[in-house]
């Protein structure tokens, strides 16, 4: 265990049923301040119901979440999001509409806690804030590398683009702890060697902690320094991606699983 570095996130025997369907069993984690954890396991596994349960998208069957040294089992996403907890999602969601630079706005208002609404519908207060909004903005779109693409329609990017605008917003929110629900779903091999360099380079350089649900083997053993394993909504391995390679409940369960699924495919 690092020492001298706080706990961020712990959780404790979360729990999700769906009717019948237990989605996720007994999940334990403890995240360390500036640590990078990668969440892998075959599909079905229960990797989203995580992140769900985390960001207040669903609420558990049974368990807590502490962050922070706080409980906020059961919290609403804009609690959370409030207390620095930000994600993205599986399946990117973006404002399509709208450009680069105003979905990064949007960021600043659910920081606040005040949703989307004020940015979409320039309200007084948001055209007040307005200048000091752009300002802000700019930090972002230089950071991501956007800046070119700033008035572009979210929705004309390739997806590799929309990926990083969906992450800058995320970090915009400035939060302590970010989580990724595979980030490289639908990226080529370039663009996800480009999603790779921009996570190191945000981990390192914010000393952001982050959690990464991902199937790509060579990012998640690449830039994690943990990794939870779970298979139908239970533990199996928790570790450095070393140990976990080796694990062979690991490369029965996931491994072994992935495998046959693709000489079946
Ligand atoms: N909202 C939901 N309603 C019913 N079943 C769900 C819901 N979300 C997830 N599940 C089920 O829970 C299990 C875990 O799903 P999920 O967390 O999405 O897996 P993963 O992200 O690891 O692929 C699956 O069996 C899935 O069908
Ligand atoms: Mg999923």
């Amino acid at each position: 265990m690092p020492s001298g570095k706080s706990i961020l996130l712990q959780v404790k025997d979360l729990s999700k049923r769906f009717g019948g369907i237990v989605a996720l069993d007994g999940f334990n984690i403890r995240i360390h301040s500036g640590e990078l954890v990668g969440l892998i396991g075959p599909n079905g596994a229960g990797k989203t119901t995580v992140f769900n349960l985390l960001s207040g998208v669903l609420r558990p069957s049974r368990g807590q979440v502490f962050f922070d040294g706080m409980n906020i089992t059961g919290r609403r996403p804009d609690e959370n999001t409030y207390l620095g907890i930000a994600r993205t999602f599986q399946n990117i969601r973006l404002f399509k509409e709208l450009s680069v630079s105003d979905n990064i706005k949007v960021a600043f208002d659910m920081r606040l806690g005040k949703g989307f609404w004020p940015t979409l519908f320039h309200t007084p207060a948001y055209r007040r804030s307005e200048l000091e909004m752009e300002r802000k903005a700019d930090e972002y779109l230089e950071l991501f590398d956007l800046a070119a693409i700033r008035d572009t329609a979210t929705g004309n990017l390739p997806y590799g683009l929309q990926r990083r605008v969906e992450i800058a917003r995320a970090i915009a929110t400035r939060p302590k702890l970010l989580l990724l629900d595979e980030p490289s779903a639908g990226l080529n091999p370039s663009e996800t060697d480009e999603l790779q360099n921009v996570l190191q380079d945000i981990h390192r350089s914010q000393g952001l902690t982050i959690f990464l649900v991902e199937h790509d083997m060579k990012l998640i053993m690449n830039i994690c320094q943990k990794i939870q394993v779970i298979d139908q909504g239970h533990m199996l391995a928790y570790g450095p991606p070393d140990e976990v390679r080796r694990n062979s409940q690991v490369i029965e369960a996931y491994l072994g699983k992935s495998a046959r699924e693709k000489q079946h495919a």
